[in-house]
């Protein structure tokens, strides 16, 4: 590794000194920024770019106590001047000096590290400044008090400021490619751009103790991390000379903040003095940003955390942590996390951790989708003599990571009857969910809850598990009884969630978004927990159903980014899956394939709810219509594999996938077979909405006379826009009805089903051209052509046909001269913006006129309508 890292990004940095050096316009530039950003080797980049005609001086700030007058510039002022003169002429003499150096060229003078410059000198580079003796640049660390004449540089406008950033993680990445080389894997790059936040000087020493301690191995193909990021000996040095001026009392605070942080400033002030904060934060060591309306305190660089908490001794440790855990216990808890950090903190101080203190922290935790801090909780609850009720709570918290025989262990041989009628309750649910979600055991998951339910007669507690059986009962594929069953009063547990998701597949996705908006309305934003996520993952749903797919990829794309940033891999995972299936629609199936194997990744480990060969059947579809029939039959019976005979909700959706991959080997009438029994399977189940889908899919087989009676009665049944353009599209195509397949591609269109809008143009294209219409037949061909090629080379049996059309019958001159005649312009002009005799262009237009079967303009325009942007208001079905 070389000694001095090879010098990496800056490029607008060094352009604009360079720029400001060649214009001079300024007299200089101060670069100010944090400790170790790279401000002198920026300033020694500079230097060392400087041409031939360039001569260059180095002073720097020396910062010793006692300063000496003019100690920066000593090896360059020649001769001794007695302090006896008038100011102005001593320094009138300096720089003479000084300038004359250059002989002539112009001087380039670097003072680093100007905040520690004794007065004398900080004056001498102001007087340089104002002389224009030299083209100053200087370094200046950000939160520093800096001497008088030196901020007066840019405060008269002098010089210009450059505010040095950290380094971008591209640059990171550049730069330690450089040093190991081999390219640093994207996880480990990511881990520490995140640790150093770019900071070159952190970077250098917290690099340097990984390689040293073999955390990190540059070998093989990339460089990557093999353990935790540790504070290793050298950049212990640079961050506790950093903290070498910090009093004890300041120390503690950073202790106590290393710690517990975040802490809200509030909190923070009663813990210590507030001139002590107050002091580190001025000195740029504390980081106040606001949060809700509160300010929360940390440490300036997670580094620094890491390093005193590293330092800090663990009784004292335990010590700081029985002090957070009081302190925030007497705010009353108000935040969310409050209970489970003060639990957190409490069982590592080893003090005063009460099992029901753990155990609340342990559902709260789950509530959080956090199931190893929920364990963690929940075991010790147990150890400390928590009973039945930690046992559930432990059994929750195994459910969540997958554990379902561990959990199964665990609750079946609990005594409902010994315990309260809550934590019964608890049991009840936790157990069912497992048997049905996890084991398989669809029939034994009814019966806990019905024996359990039995046993209750508190009605919030009974509703509780009444919920629990209609969702049984939706899973079940038994969606009437279910919405049933959930409607009414009993607002309790899974109740809205069940009502709304059996609304939307049984086709009435309005009343669910009515639903599902009152519920998410209840829950501050804040709020964001497991209950919050389900109601959100079931309002994705109406969306989609409804045939908005634009806005439901919006939604799974902003839920998806909310999830990445709470680190819950398991609820990125169903986003992945959703955000992937919007794509598909829209024919995106190359960027849908990659959210979907995303999300069936994480989802061969947790899946909570059996849904994985859903995922695989989108995945499936995805290469299908990639026309990669490997990869589809790969994961198709992964898929049927994975698919669970009791989990009903969602399971049509893979035989639907199934009839694609049938209608990419060629087997159109087979693969309109299993759509249909698809949609029957889905009719008997009442999922409506899903039984449309299938029913389209049929239309989209070639089989729109035989499905377009069902569609045109589930109208009635099914509201939304996907379900009206369906029923547009399988009634136009049995039809053939040209001019109803352009509005149905219209419609489509609008509703971001960009695929489906493809296929009814092409339909419509062939429609028109067998009643004759060749202008209208361009025309459609002409947009069915635009919205394929959105569709990333989506190959399906209709727009297959696309492929299969001779050419464009028209050459690129007569297009041209085609599309000016049809906006309007007279032969004449048209000749005239081309350059051509109006003769030549009643040529070409004769040959137009002949090829399109049109004989007039009029015709003519109806040809080259734009190709999208036609959606008529409405349908007119
Ligand atoms: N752009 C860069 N490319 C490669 N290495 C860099 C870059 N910037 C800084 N470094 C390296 O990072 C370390 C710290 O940089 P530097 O000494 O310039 O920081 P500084 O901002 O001057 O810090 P201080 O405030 O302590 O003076 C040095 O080892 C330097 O070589
Ligand atoms: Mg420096």
């Amino acid at each position: 590794m070389p000694e001095r890292w090879p010098f990496t990004g800056r490029t607008t940095e060094l352009a604009f000194i360079e720029r400001a050096m060649t214009t001079r316009a300024a007299a200089g530039v101060a670069i100010v920024g944090d400790p170790g950003v790279g401000k002198t080797r920026l300033a020694r980049e500079l230097v060392a770019a400087a041409g031939a005609g360039q001569t260059t001086e180095w002073v720097a700030g020396l910062g010793t106590v006692e300063s000496i007058p003019f100690g920066a510039f000593a090896h360059l002022l020649t001769v001794p001047r007695p302090g006896a003169i008038d100011a102005l002429s001593r320094y009138g003499g300096m720089i003479t000096d000084i300038a004359g150096r250059a002989a002539g060229s112009p001087l380039l003078l670097v003072v680093d590290d100007a905040h520690l410059l004794d007065d004398a000198s900080a004056s001498l580079v102001y007087e340089l400044a104002l002389a224009r003796a030299a083209f100053i640049v200087t370094t200046v660390r950000a939160n520093e008090r800096v001497p008088e004449p030196i901020s007066a540089l840019w405060r008269e406008e002098l010089i210009d400021r450059l505010e040095l950033q950290h380094l971008s993680e591209l640059d990171v990445g550049l730069l330690l490619e450089r040093v190991l080389g081999v390219p640093v894997e994207p996880a480990t790059l990511r881990r520490l751009w995140a640790a150093t936040r770019g900071n070159a000087m952190l970077l250098h020493e917290l690099v340097l103790d990984l390689l040293g301690s073999g955390a990190l191995v540059a070998a093989g193909r990339t460089a990557r991390l093999t353990a935790p990021l540790e504070v290793g000996p050298r950049l212990m040095e640079v961050i506790e000379a950093r903290l070498r001026n910090v009093t004890a009392e300041e120390r503690a605070v950073l202790e106590t903040l290393a710690v517990g942080e975040p802490l809200g400033a509030a909190m923070l002030q009663r813990l210590a003095l507030p001139r002590t904060v107050a002091g580190l934060e001025r000195r740029g060591l504390l980081e106040v940003a606001g949060h809700d309306g509160e300010l929360n305190v940390r440490l300036a660089h997670p580094l620094y955390s890491e390093a005193l908490r590293t330092a800090i001794p663990r009784l004292a440790a335990q010590e700081i942590m029985r002090q957070l855990a009081e302190a925030v216990e007497a705010t009353g808890m108000p935040r969310r996390e409050d209970l489970m950090r003060v639990a957190t903190w409490r069982l590592e101080a080893r003090d005063g951790a009460s099992p029901d203190l753990l155990i609340a922290a342990a559902w709260r935790a789950h509530s959080f989708l956090d199931h190893v801090t929920a364990e963690r909780m929940a075991r010790a609850a147990v150890e400390f003599g928590g009973s039945t009720a930690a046992e559930v709570a432990l059994a929750e918290a195994l459910i969540g990571q997958n554990r379902r025989r561990e959990a199964e262990a665990l609750l079946a041989p609990l005594d409902v009857l010994a315990v309260d009628q809550m934590t019964r309750a608890r049991i009840g649910i936790s157990r069912a969910s497992n048997l049905f979600w996890g084991l398989g055991r669809a029939e034994e998951a009814f019966q806990v809850v019905r024996d359990v339910h039995q046993t209750l007669h508190a009605p919030a507690l009974t509703n509780f598990l009444q919920a629990m059986e209609a969702m049984l009962l939706l899973f079940s594929g038994r969606t009437a009884e279910a919405v049933e069953l959930a409607s009414g009063p009993m607002a309790t547990g899974s109740g809205p969630l069940t009502y709304a998701l059996g609304s939307t597949v049984s086709g009435r996705t309005g009343t669910a978004s009515e639903a599902l908006d009152e519920a998410l309305a209840e829950g501050r934003p804040d709020q964001w927990s497991f209950e919050v996520v389900q109601l959100q993952l079931a309002r994705w749903w109406t969306f989609w159903l409804a045939g908005r797919i634009r806005e439901s990829e919006a939604y799974a794309a902003d839920a998806l980014a909310d999830a990445e940033a709470r680190r819950s891999a398991e609820v990125a995972a169903y986003y992945s899956a959703l955000l992937g299936y919007s794509l598909l629609l829209q024919g995106r199936h190359r960027s849908a394939a990659r959210r979907l194997d995303v999300a069936a990744e994480t989802m061969r480990r947790v899946d909570r709810w059996g849904l994985r060969n859903v995922v695989l059947g989108w995945r499936a579809q995805a290469a299908a219509l990639a026309g990669d029939l490997e990869a589809a039959e790969r994961s198709l019976n992964e898929a049927r594999a994975a698919t669970e005979p009791h989990n009903r909700l969602f399971s049509t959706l893979v035989p639907v996938a199934a009839s694609w991959v049938l209608a990419a080997r060629g087997h159109l009438s087979a693969a309109a077979a299993a759509a249909a029994d698809a949609a029957a399977t889905a009719a008997d189940r009442g999922q409506h909405g899903f039984e449309m889908l299938a029913l389209l899919d049929g239309v989209r087989f070639g089989a729109a006379g035989a499905v377009t009676p069902r569609l045109a009665l589930l109208g009635g049944e099914v509201d939304g826009e996907l379900a009206r353009c369906a029923h547009v599209f399988g009634s136009a195509l049995a039809a053939g009805d040209g001019g109803r397949l352009d509005a149905a591609a219209a419609a489509f269109d609008g509703a971001g089903a960009t695929l489906f809008a493809a296929e009814a143009a092409v339909e419509a294209m062939f429609a028109h051209r067998r009643a004759g219409d060749r202008a209208r037949a361009y025309a459609a061909r002409r947009q069915a052509a635009e919205l394929a090629g959105r569709c990333e080379g989506a190959l399906t049996p209709m727009i297959a046909r696309l492929g299969e059309e001779e050419a464009d019958p028209l050459t690129g001159r007569e297009r041209e001269i085609a599309m000016l005649a049809a906006t309007g312009l007279s032969s004449p002009q048209v000749a005239q913006s081309l350059g051509l005799s109006p003769r030549t262009v009643d040529n070409h237009l004769q040959q137009v006129y002949r090829k399109l079967g049109v004989s007039s303009r009029r015709e003519l325009s109806l040809a080259f309508r734009p190709a999208s942007g036609t959606a008529p208001a409405s349908l007119g079905d």
